[in-house]
């Protein structure tokens, strides 16, 4: 095999795995339709005008609708209070149609209003990011719940490499709710031996090192190098960062991993763009799926996911 190649073949691909489980997705959402007469659907509630958040949440109300699913969007002013965000959130709690609700974060750096009580004021049934204090201890103590998109979609690409992860040590670079915790919950659970680093960890170029598998999660771009990963490890790069293109106006997105020397080390790495990103929506969408299912008291299909 040329060189090329053989860095082709450690490429995860997030973006075709993500297409393989929204086509699921779509053929159950028909199945749904056809034998019980309704159609799963998901609300997102965007505050301000951050123009990234702003895409991402177009991206997943355009894949909800891909998917044969309700989309609804609410876009809420930057100085709105934490009293009128939980209201509408509080209306959708009770609106039969919706089974799932996401509010997307951050929310901006200028608000006084509390994510906590915002998160927390979604019906645990109804919390497809899976970030409420009842999901997020349900997943702590190893009970079924809805959990948080991006880890879910790391966990599908690993597992599909790597089938017994039991003594694998894991290193999860970052510990946000939104990530970092909630992923080494998952690998704790698939046996892993887990390490949490963040910013004060020593030595981290040694925990690094050490590690079978690592999650890339702290939001720096390029900050895991090449030299510190090791041989035939699984490098999953949850970072998305715009940084600026030398010659080019544009911006351009980059990971937290230097790509192009940790391929040439690991066994195998998602790309930036094109591999954990596209999981985040396929796993929401699955999320609203089951959370659909469940509030229906509907046999649900996401129990014999198997794509
Ligand atoms: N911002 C970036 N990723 C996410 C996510 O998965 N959920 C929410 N609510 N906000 C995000």
């Amino acid at each position: 095999m040329s060189t090329d190649s053989i860095l082709r073949s450690k490429i995860i691909d997030g973006k075709k795995r993500s297409l393989t489980i929204r086509e699921w997705i779509k053929s159950e959402i028909l199945k749904l339709k056809e034998s019980y007469n309704f159609i799963p659907g998901l609300a997102v509630i965007i505050v301000g005008d951050d123009p990234a958040s702003h895409i991402y949440v177009k991206n997943k109300e355009k894949q909800s609708i891909e998917s044969g699913m309700n989309s609804w969007k609410y876009i809420l002013p930057s100085d709105v209070s934490e009293k009128e965000i939980i209201e509408q959130i509080n209306k959708l709690n009770e609106d039969s149609m919706v089974d799932g609700i996401l509010v997307q974060l951050p929310l901006p750096k200028t608000s006084s209003v509390s994510e906590r009580n915002v998160i927390n004021a979604i019906s645990p049934e109804k919390d497809v990011d899976g970030l409420t204090i009842i999901n997020s201890g349900k997943l702590a103590c190893g009970e079924d719940g809805l959990f948080p998109a991006t880890p879910s979609g790391c966990i599908i690409l690993i597992k599909e490499l790597s089938l017994n992860l039991a003594g694998k040590k894991a290193l999860v670079i970052g510990r946000s709710n939104l990530v970092g915790k909630p992923i080494a919950s998952m690998l704790l659970k698939e046996n892993c031996t887990v390490t949490i680093a963040h910013s004060k960890t020593k030595n981290l170029i040694q925990e690094c090192k050490n590690a079978d598998i690592i999650i890339a999660a702290i939001g720096i771009p390029n900050f895991v190098k090449g030299d510190w990963v090791k041989k035939d490890s699984i490098i999953i790069d949850v970072g998305i960062n715009r940084i600026d293109n030398l010659d080019n106006p544009k911006k351009r997105i980059v990971g937290d991993v230097d790509y192009e020397e940790a391929i040439k080390v690991c066994k195998a790495i998602t790309p930036v763009p094109g591999g954990v990103g596209p999981m985040t929506i396929a796993c929401l969408l699955l999320n609203t799926l089951k959370a659909s299912c469940i509030r229906r008291n509907i046999e649900s299909p996401i129990y014999n996911f198997t794509v």
